[in-house]
């Protein structure tokens, strides 16, 4: 097992190159299912569930290159399997996005039903819902989602009652080779929907309206592949921002989009951050100020993403006067709280909500990550803390950060894993 060791106060310095994002990457990994020829990815982030997806691809009898330099070639010419095996699925929850593209592409898959996880209940009927307004036949047994359709998907109109990210992905793709064209209202906003839609137009589909509540997918009757390159993660890049702002220090992250990040960087703002973006990079600098607490409430993008929540907080837990959190997209996302409270946080919870009341110095302690986001809001505290940290369970912040000690190093912080 390992864990990381983090001696407190230093405060972050210099400049560090984002990743490619994961988020993006998970669905454009499952897209290449949907090419007859072969595919390329380019700026594809080294990370535990880039490495799952691929495993889950390979085991679907795909061929896929090696990973290497943040690049891989893929060739879903054929399969060998439709399943999508409980244990890949049981790892990481959005192997439920190769569902789409396999049914719509091979008339049958087979998906290990996705479970809950530490934030939450996370159903899919959305995805069912939608797929079977397509004309698949669905039935739950064995614990596997087992969807097939005779002829192709057949497009149509589909509303979602909830904004959801993975059900707009997977309908995207499932309609991408559907006969006719299919509408997706209530769809879901973030970023990388936009990147997976420019993906799957590279390769050979037609995709309008991502970015918006309503997207047309227009079936066509073959994708033949080519290359894509992901965009950074705005998640990862918010974190490293955060992190400067809980350490009253400076950080630039190149190879960024700050667009992708306005309601993260407004709320920095308000911590009394100065922010400096420019093309391909963004910087903040708290000029050696302790940070002012921030209210904020997550929400389906352009809103506060639920995946900076958590590092939020715990800026909100070292800095000046009292901050609100409201949680609206997960039942369960306030778990770092019990956690930071051990450091010496002044966090109250009713509900779906957070009174972080800033204090002036965090002690360093033993905590447990309970999952990504709430992994890296502990490091963020830890770095901040006085003393050291060791924080438990890390597998959870290899699942979404690349080189986290080694960029965090890069940055003047005292990091190191462990294996005990
Ligand atoms: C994705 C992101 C995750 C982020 C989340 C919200 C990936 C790999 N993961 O997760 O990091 O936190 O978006 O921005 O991109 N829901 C339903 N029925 C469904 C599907 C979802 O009720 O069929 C609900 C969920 O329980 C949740 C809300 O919709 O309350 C949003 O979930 P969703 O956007 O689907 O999250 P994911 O795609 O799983």
């Amino acid at each position: 097992m390992e864990k990381l060791i983090i001696q407190g106060g230093t405060c972050l310095q210099g400049e560090i190159p984002a990743s490619g994002s994961k988020n993006a990457a998970l669905p454009i990994l499952a897209a290449t299912l949907l090419c007859e020829g072969p595919t390329t990815i380019t700026n594809l982030p080294h990370l535990q569930d880039v490495i799952t997806s691929i495993e889950l691809l390979g085991a679907l009898g795909v061929e896929v290159g090696e990973h290497q330099q943040h690049r891989i070639e893929v060739d879903a010419g054929r399969l060998d399997s439709l399943t999508a095996p409980y244990d890949l699925v049981r790892k990481m929850r959005a192997s439920i996005l190769v569902l789409g593209p396999m049914l719509s592409r091979w008339g049958e898959a087979n998906v290990s039903f996705p479970g809950g996880c530490a934030i939450g209940s996370r159903p899919v009927d959305l995805h069912l819902q939608g797929l079977e307004a397509m004309g698949a036949t669905i039935v739950i047994e064995d614990g596997y989602i087992r969807a097939t359709r005779s002829g192709r998907l057949i497009g149509c109109g589909i509303r979602m009652s909830t904004v959801s990210v993975g059900a707009t992905e997977n309908l995207m793709m499932a309609a991408a080779l559907a006969e006719g064209t299919t509408v997706l209202e209530n769809a879901a906003r973030e970023p990388e929907i936009l990147d997976l839609a420019n993906c799957l137009n590279a390769w050979g589909a037609r995709v309008t309206g991502a970015g918006t509540q309503t997207i047309a997918i227009e079936g066509v009757a073959s994708m033949a592949g080519g290359d894509y390159r992901v965009m950074p993660d705005r998640i990862e890049i918010g974190t490293y921002l955060a992190a400067a702002a809980a350490t009253r220090g400076r950080v630039r992250v190149t190879g960024a989009a700050p667009s992708a990040l306005e309601a993260v960087l407004a709320k920095l703002r308000e911590t009394g951050a100065r922010i400096d973006t420019g093309d391909g990079w963004v910087e903040l600098d708290m000029r050696g100020c302790r940070p002012r607490a921030v209210s904020l409430t997550t929400a389906p993008y352009p809103a506060f993403p639920t995946d900076m929540q958590a590092q939020l907080t715990a800026v909100n837990a070292i800095a000046e006067g009292i901050g609100i959190v409201t949680e609206t997209v997960f039942e369960n996302r306030l778990m770092q709280v019990q956690e930071l409270r051990r450091m010496g946080a002044d966090i109250s919870i009713d509900g779906n909500t957070a009174r972080v009341k800033g204090v002036v110095r965090l002690q360093g302690a033993q905590v447990m990550a309970s999952d990504l986001r709430a992994s890296a809001s502990l490091v963020i505290a830890g770095m901040a803390a006085e003393g050291e940290t060791c924080v438990d369970e890390i597998y959870h912040i290899d699942r979404g950060y690349e080189r986290l000690e080694e960029k965090l190093h890069h940055l003047g912080a005292k990091i190191k894993r462990i294996s005990v």
